[in-house]
C-alpha cells in the first residue's frame, strides 16, 4: 500500500524509471523488483516490502549501496527450505542478476562487497541527464502520491507578544510547507491562533472599566502587551476582579454582543501586528483560530461520550488517553467552559473528518509534547485515524529553546523577552552596515538601492537559516555573530555562493559573449574531473534530500544538503577553469539554480549578485 508515511516515495518503478523520484528512491525501487523477482517467497513479507538501500558512506566504494543480502538469507534460512544459497554473498548476486534490465541505465558497476552488501555508482550519462533536466525545467522532485496535508504551525496569542518560540514554529512550519508545497501535496497552511479562552474574560473586562466609552470613543491601544500586562495585574491583586472576570469569561461564549464587540477589536489589533512579521518574514498563513472551533465542541464531547471514552471527574468531563500518560484531557472543566484541551479535540476531528486531511502535522516548542500526544491518541480512540492502513499520519515537531549567547532563556541585555520585530530589525540594520562597507570598499556590484533589498534577504535569511539547520528538537543559542559569518555554515555564505555562480553566468555573456541562454537548450554536460561528476551527484541527489526533509519533518537536511552542494560546488570552480568552457557553464548554471531553488524553500530570497 502506498502509506502516507512514506508519501509512496519508495513504490515500485512501475515499470519506468522518474527521475523526479530521486536517485535513492529509484534504486530502492530497482532492488526491490529484483529482491521480489529472485525471491518471489518474500514478496508478501512486510520486512521485505523494500529492499534497503543507502548513500555510501564512503565514496571510494561507490555511491549507493544496497544492504538487503544478509537479511535475505537469514530470511532464506529460518524458513528451513533447503537452498542453493551458501552464504549471503551468493544472494547479492542472486540479486544483481535479476536487476530489471531498465536498471543499468541508472546503475554502473554493480558489485557485490564485503559480507554480503552490493555497491552501485551511478552512470555518467544518467547524471549527464539529470543536470540537462535542472536547465530545462529547473531542479524537480516528486512523491508517487499527492497528499492532502495540514500544518498547524505559527499559533501566536491575542493580546500577547508574538515570542521567539512562535518565530520558531512560524521559520519551521513555513519551510515545510514549502517544501510539501513543492513537492505537489495539497497544503492547508493554518494559523491556530489562541483568540479564545479565560483571558479575554479579564481583557474585556478590563477594557469596560478603563474605557467606559470604548464603543464611541475606541482607545488607541497599539501596545497591547503593555494592556495585557496591566489587566493581568489587576486580576492578580483584586479578588473582586477575578470573580468578574470569571464572569466575563461566560458572557463571552454566550455571545453577549458588547462583549464579542470587545473581542473583535482585541483580536484585529492584534493581528495586524502579527500581520507586520508574517509580511516581514514572506511567510503566508490562514487564520483558523481557537474560536472557529468553540461550536464545534458539543458535539464532540456528545460523541466521544457515546463511545464510552469519558469520565466525570468533580463536575468535570475529563477523557484518559491510553495508559501511557500521566494525565487525562480536561474535555469540559467543571464550571462548562471549554479550554486548550477541548478545543484541540474539536480541530483534530474537524481537520481528519470534515477536511479529510491524510497528514497532520502540529509544531511548537517541545513542551506541549505531552498534550499533543494525548490528543492523537484520543482521536485513535475515537477512530478519527486510521494509521494501520497507512490512510493517515499524525505528528507533533517539537522544538527546542532559543537560548542567548550565555545559554539562558533568550532575554534582552535589560532582561525583557525580546520582542522579535526588534530581533529581525537588528539582523537586517548589521547587514545593512556589511554591504555598505562592501560598496565603499569597491568590492561589491550593487547600487546603494539594490544594497537595500540585499540587506533584508541575508538578514532574515540569516535568522531562519540559523534556526532550520538546527536538529528541530535541539535548543540552541541565538548568535548574530555565528549566524552573520560569511565562511560558516550560514545563510550568508551560501548566499554570496548563489551570486557568485549567478555572477560567472553574467561574466561568461559580458565579457566572453557566451549564450547562456543557448546552452541550456541544447546544452551538452560532460563530467570529465572529478569534481565535475561529484557536484553532478549532488545536484542529482536534491530529490532524496527534500523527500527526507519532508519525510522526517527535518529542515536541517535541506540546509546540510545546500551547505554541501554549494562545498562541491566551490571545489569545482576551484579545480576547473569555467569561464570560457561552455559546457562546464551548463554544470555552473545548473548548480546556480539548484542552490537559488533550496533557498526559496527556506524562505530564504536567493541573491543573484552581491
Ligand atoms: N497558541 C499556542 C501557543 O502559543 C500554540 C497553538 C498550537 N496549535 C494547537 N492546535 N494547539 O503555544
Amino acid at each position: 500500500a502506498a502509506l502516507v508515511q512514506e508519501g509512496g516515495a519508495f513504490e515500485g518503478t512501475g515499470g519506468k524509471i522518474d527521475p523526479r523520484r530521486g536517485l535513492l528512491a529509484v534504486i530502492t525501487a530497482l532492488f526491490t523488483e529484483a529482491m521480489h523477482e529472485a525471491f518471489p517467497e518474500l514478496a508478501g513479507n512486510p520486512n521485505f516490502r523494500r529492499a534497503d538501500v543507502a548513500k555510501c558512506g564512503n565514496a571510494v566504494h561507490g555511491d549507493y549501496q544496497c544492504n538487503s543480502p544478509m537479511a535475505i538469507y537469514k530470511a532464506i534460512k529460518a524458513t528451513g527450505r533447503p537452498s542453493v544459497l551458501a552464504r549471503p554473498q551468493d544472494v547479492a548476486k542472486a540479486l544483481i542478476d535479476s536487476l530489471p534490465a531498465k536498471g543499468h541505465e541508472v546503475c554502473a558497476e554493480v558489485s557485490v562487497a564485503g559480507a554480503g552488501f552490493i555497491n552501485v555508482r551511478v552512470q555518467g550519462a544518467y547524471l549527464q541527464a539529470r543536470v540537462k533536466d535542472i536547465l530545462l525545467h529547473g531542479p524537480q522532485a516528486a512523491m508517487a502520491r499527492k497528499l492532502r496535508v495540514l500544518v498547524d504551525f505559527s499559533s501566536p496569542n491575542i493580546a500577547k507578544e508574538m515570542h521567539v518560540g512562535h518565530l520558531r514554529s512560524t521559520i519551521i512550519g513555513d519551510s515545510l510547507c514549502r517544501m510539501l508545497e513543492f513537492l505537489g501535496h495539497d497544503v492547508a497552511r493554518v494559523n491556530h491562533v489562541g483568540d479564545w479562552g479565560t483571558q479575554f474574560g479579564m481583557l474585556i473586562k478590563y477594557l469596560k472599566e478603563e474605557y467606559p466609552n470604548f464603543m464611541q470613543d475606541p482607545p488607541n491601544i497599539t501596545d497591547l502587551t503593555g494592556f495585557y500586562k496591566a489587566a493581568k495585574a489587576r486580576f492578580d491583586e483584586s479578588p473582586a476582579f477575578k470573580e468578574r472576570a470569571r464572569v466575563g469569561v461566560v458572557e463571552l461564549q454566550a455571545g453577549d454582543p458588547e462583549s464579542r464587540a470587545i473581542w473583535k477589536l482585541l483580536c484585529d489589533i492584534s493581528r495586524a501586528e502579527f500581520q507586520k512579521v508574517y509580511d516581514r518574514l514572506d511567510v503566508r498563513l490562514e487564520e483558523y483560530g481557537e474560536s472557529f472551533y468553540n461550536d464545534r465542541i458539543p458535539a464532540v464531547i456528545e460523541e466521544l461520550k457515546a463511545e464510552n471514552l469519558l469520565e466525570e471527574d468533580g463536575g468535570a468531563m475529563i477523557m484518559w488517553c491510553g495508559g501511557k500518560h500521566q494525565i487525562p484531557l480536561m474535555v469540559r472543566k467543571s464550571d462548562g467552559g471549554y479550554g486548550y484541551d477541548s478545543t484541540d479535540l474539536a480541530a483534530i476531528r474537524y481537520r481528519l473528518k470534515d477536511l479529510s486531511r491524510d497528514w497532520v502535522i502540529y509544531i511548537t516548542d517541545a513542551g506541549q509534547a505531552t498534550h499533543f500526544h494525548m490528543i492523537f491518541d484520543a482521536a485513535r480512540m475515537a477512530g478519527w485515524v486510521d494509521e494501520e492502513h497507512g490512510r493517515h499520519r499524525l505528528d507533533h515537531v517539537g522544538f527546542g529553546v532559543v537560548q542567548g549567547e550565555d545559554g539562558k532563556r533568550f532575554k534582552t541585555r535589560s532582561g525583557d523577552t525580546v520582542r522579535l520585530v526588534d530581533l529581525l530589525d537588528e539582523a537586517v540594520v548589521r547587514m545593512t552596515a556589511s554591504l555598505t562597507q562592501r560598496i565603499e570598499d569597491g568590492k561589491s556590484a550593487l547600487s546603494k538601492s539594490e544594497a537595500c533589498e540585499a540587506a533584508a534577504a541575508l538578514g532574515y535569511g540569516a535568522v531562519k537559516y540559523a534556526d532550520l539547520k538546527q536538529n528541530p528538537g535541539t535548543d540552541y543559542q541565538f548568535s548574530y555573530d555565528r549566524m552573520l559569518d560569511t565562511k560558516g555554515d550560514t545563510a550568508i555564505y551560501l548566499l554570496f555562493t548563489c551570486a557568485r555562480f549567478h555572477s560567472i553566468l553574467r561574466k561568461a555573456e559580458e565579457e566572453k559573449g557566451i549564450d547562456v541562454k543557448a546552452l541550456e537548450a541544447g546544452g551538452d554536460v560532460v563530467l570529465e574531473h572529478p569534481t565535475e561528476r561529484a557536484l553532478a551527484l549532488e545536484l542529482a541527489q536534491f530529490a532524496e534530500a527534500l523527500q527526507q526533509a519532508v519525510l522526517e519533518l527535518m529542515p536541517n537536511r535541506l540546509t546540510s544538503y545546500v551547505f554541501f552542494l554549494s562545498a562541491r560546488g566551490t571545489d569545482f570552480l576551484e579545480a576547473c577553469h569555467v569561464l570560457t568552457h561552455p559546457k562546464r557553464l551548463v554544470l555552473v548554471h545548473a548548480t546556480a539554480l539548484t542552490i537559488a531553488h533550496c533557498l526559496e524553500l527556506l524562505g530564504i530570497t536567493p541573491l543573484t549578485k552581491i
